[in-house]
């Protein structure tokens, strides 16, 4: 007697991907269904930039394993204010989780470390929350939120602590005495024997998280033993040659060159 053997169907794994063009027709599809049923926190009122971000490269698909077609979309890397949307049936699966994650992931790899992100509908705030976000109040009534991608370093194995100290001001500071700073960093910091100071985590500031930073420049004070080494716009070369560096949404520094 033979027995029957039926082999189960072949399920890929999930992945997330840049979209493909059948990715984004089938986004539409499912974009145009959900909308017919009514379901909340759809974006198919901006298919305009949904089909930019794809003709740029820049739309990012969660595929579900079993069926092959699309369950998530992301675009603008939460570095602008972007789109991210799961399909109903697949949300609180941790789906969103791993978009996110995901722009993590090439954020770090760009030194991109100040991110910052629209969140609406509202109702997603407690999404963001959970993502690390921090939620921004702004004048135009919109919720924004910002949050900072940290980044551990290593300090040399020879070489002397030495006391560092970064603060960040807003720009009045240059004219205006006793104005407060944003924030203080006092990260450990050792001196090399090539002369730089390495900091044992990246120090970074987000220009859109103070109103007065965004609107205007940001200065940053560097202080090495006790000594101002540096207090100007961040913006500037001196800043630059000093170790400050630049990324889209704000500053960071992971080592001093004195
Ligand atoms: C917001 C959204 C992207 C979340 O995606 P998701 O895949 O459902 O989220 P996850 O399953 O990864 O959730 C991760 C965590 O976020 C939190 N969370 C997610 N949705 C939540 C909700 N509706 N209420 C409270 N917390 C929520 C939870 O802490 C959750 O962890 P848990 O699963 O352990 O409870 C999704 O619900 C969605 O597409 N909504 C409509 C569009 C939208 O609002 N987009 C965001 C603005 S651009």
């Amino acid at each position: 007697m033979t027995q029957d053997i039926t082999t189960p169907p072949k399920r890929s794994r999930s992945s997330i991907r840049r979209s493909t063009n059948t990715d984004l027709t089938a986004t539409h599809a499912w974009l145009v269904d959900e909308k017919k049923l009514g379901v909340h926190g759809n974006f198919l009122c901006n298919w305009s930039v949904i089909e930019r971000a794809h003709q740029n490269g820049d739309l990012l698909v969660y595929i579900d394993g079993q069926s092959g077609q699309p369950a998530a979309f992301q675009l603008g890397k939460l570095i602008y204010p972007g789109i991210l949307q799961v399909r109903k049936a697949y949300r609180r699966k941790g789906i969103g989780r791993k978009m996110v994650e995901r722009c993590f992931s090439i954020n770090r790899k760009r030194d991109e470390c100040c991110l910052y992100i629209q969140c609406k509908p509202s109702s997603s705030i407690p999404f963001w929350e959970s993502m690390g976000f921090t939620l921004i109040n702004t004048r135009d009534g919109h919720n924004y939120a910002y949050r900072i991608l940290e980044k551990n370093l290593s300090l040399p194995e020879k070489g002397m602590d030495i006391k560092v100290v970064i603060r960040f001001f807003p720009e009045s500071c240059m004219w205006e005495t006793n104005k407060m700073p944003f924030a203080i960093h006092e990260p450990k910091a050792r001196l090399g024997q090539d002369n730089i100071i390495y900091l044992d985590k990246r120090v970074s500031f987000n220009t859109k998280t103070q109103t007065d930073a965004f609107d205007r420049d940001v200065v940053i004070g560097i202080e090495v033993d006790e000594k101002q080494r540096y207090l100007d716009k961040a913006k500037y070369q001196e800043a630059q040659a000093i170790g400050v560096r630049r990324c889209t949404n704000g500053f960071y520094i992971d080592k001093i060159r004195l």
